[in-house]
């Protein structure tokens, strides 16, 4: 056999085959077959050893030529497919990062809440502590500790709204205001006390533009060894002037509340009309705004709970934070609050 010849017909088929391969991994059987032990190059390898001395080196040049062309073309088709098969990988795994991540819709604090802060921080500000107390309590914290007589018309059911639980002479109720965790402050606290405590509080109201059963105040109390109405007029200036802009003046109204004495209640200056347009939509040409009720801590209130009034005195106030928000936002009916209706609270956020 010519071993010469049977070297060029395994390498002219070669080109064709290793083109032929579509993979890396195909290119490697066809490897084999051109190179490996059964190819017919390896076929002649094995021979060398059998021909005669004077065609040795012929044979082995040659050998040696057609299998660097074999593994050169090898080495470029193997090159060629790990690039494409990579581009596709590359290709099928692509995450695009410049996309923009799924966002979900955030919400915001609502209004009630917001002004809460509001008003807390201004009084923390001032070195006020904030706590709260229970929203169900009894008969005697939320009147008789504040000198309200068992007579008071605010006793009444028609105002009230009483739980069916306990000892009924306990009166178990749904505290009508704030101001009985004054009391409740001042049984476990010494003076001095400054506190404010925000909550929610009960009455049997109907529902309309400006009444819900259920809303929320902010109470206030400060107790020391010797405040004075001025204290009080001078803190609640204060709160008027950091809630509703460093041009508000406030006036005090004599009025009547069972637990402080002198009461009164706070008008803050319209910040709508600077003070009394007849065309006012906010204060209706009154110049003044009714904002909260105040006074001088009643002494009945100190002795109720264990306090001496001939060594403390003390300022008390309450306000409605729902009449809070509708006069500085000018929201006209209450309802706005608890109707959900996102349009609304979207304004707020
Ligand atoms: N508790 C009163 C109310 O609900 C508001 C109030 C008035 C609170 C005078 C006070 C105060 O602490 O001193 O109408």
């Amino acid at each position: 056999m010519d071993v010469i010849a049977e070297l060029e017909q395994a390498v002219s088929g070669a080109a064709a085959s290793i083109d032929g391969a579509g993979t890396v991994e195909e290119l490697g059987k066809v490897e084999s077959a051109l190179l490996g032990k059964n190819s017919a190059i390896g076929t002649v390898r094995r021979a060398m050893g059998g021909l005669d001395a004077s065609e040795r080196p012929r044979v082995g040049t040659r050998l040696k030529e057609v299998t660097a062309e074999i593994e050169a073309l090898i080495d470029q088709r193997r090159t060629a497919l790990a690039r494409l098969e990579d581009r596709h990988r590359l290709s099928g795994d692509r995450i695009d990062v410049t996309l923009e991540a799924v966002r979900f819709p955030r919400g915001s604090l609502h209004l009630i809440q917001q002004t809460i802060d509001e008003v807390v921080d201004i009084f923390v500000g001032l070195g006020y502590l904030m706590t709260s107390g229970p929203e169900a309590d009894l008969g005697w914290y939320n009147f008789d500790a504040l000198n309200t007589p068992p007579t008071h018309p605010s006793r009444l059911e028609s105002d009230t709204m009483y739980l069916d639980y306990g000892d009924p002479a306990d009166e178990v109720l749904l505290r009508t205001q704030t101001s009985p965790s004054q009391v409740r402050w001042m049984q476990q606290h010494q003076p001095p006390v400054y506190v404010v405590v925000p909550g929610k509080v009960y009455r049997t109201d109907t529902i309309d533009a400006s009444h819900l059963p259920v809303f929320h105040q902010i109470e206030g109390l400060a107790v020391d060894d010797s405040i004075t109405f001025s204290d009080l007029k001078g803190t609640l200036s204060h709160f008027a002037r950091e809630f509703f802009g460093p041009k508000t003046t406030v006036r005090l109204r004599p009025h009547f509340f069972p637990f402080t004495e002198p009461s009164a209640e706070l008008d803050v200056s319209c910040f709508a009309c600077d003070g009394g347009e007849s065309a006012c939509r906010v204060c209706g040409g009154a110049g003044y705004l009714e904002m909260l009720g105040c006074g001088l801590v009643d002494p009945n209130v100190f002795e109720a709970v264990g306090y001496d009034p001939s060594q403390v005195s003390g300022f008390a106030f309450g306000m409605g934070v729902e009449r809070l928000a509708m006069v500085r936002h000018g929201i006209n009916d209450i309802r706005h609050f608890v109707d959900n209706d996102v349009r609304f609270l979207r304004q707020f956020s």
